[in-house]
């Protein structure tokens, strides 16, 4: 079956069977391994990509379901050498141990940003979390890099707009 997607910045016409997930085209078809595979049930959360700006568990979507839609994935952040904000943010304040579950919780982290701004607070960021699993259990760590991230990004957009 045939969809056009644009992945992060880039057109692609894909033509794969209809039960394929969105995270088997990203990593069996495209070679975007940076999205990572844990439950396969919703659970996790490593698997998180943006879709049409929103955080979205990749295993739960088909491929394609999102025929000229727009996926955003842990590759596609960073500008040029310049991480993007989130991701500067979590190696500020050390989010990360083993990094399996970073990906996912850099794109959750932008989602939570996008969605309750700079001054959104560590409980609502906890809670906000539930769908996101840390094996290495380095949650505090987490909560903390999303916390400046979403600071980062609101004054990167004000800065923007002040340009
Ligand atoms: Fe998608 Fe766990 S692999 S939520
Ligand atoms: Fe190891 Fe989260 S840093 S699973």
């Amino acid at each position: 079956m045939q969809a056009t997607l644009t992945i992060n910045g880039n057109s692609h016409a894909v033509d794969v069977p209809p039960a394929t997930l969105l995270v088997e085209l990203l990593r069996d078809h495209l070679g975007l391994t940076g999205t990572h595979i844990g439950c396969e049930t919703s659970q996790c959360g490593v698997c998180n990509v943006l879709v049409d700006g929103l955080a979205v568990k990749a295993c739960t979507v088909l491929a394609v379901s999102l025929d000229g839609g727009k996926v955003t994935t842990i590759e596609g952040l960073a500008q040029g050498e310049g991480l993007h904000p989130m991701q500067a943010a979590f190696r500020e304040h050390h989010g990360l141990q083993c990094g399996f579950c970073t990906p996912g919780m850099v794109i959750a982290g932008i989602g939570i940003a996008e969605r309750h701004g700079a001054q959104v607070s560590d409980a609502v960021i906890a809670h906000e979390l539930e769908g996101n699993l840390c094996r290495c259990t380095g949650y505090l760590n987490i909560i903390s890099a999303i916390g400046a991230g979403a600071r980062a990004m609101a004054s990167t957009t004000l800065e923007t707009v002040d340009a």
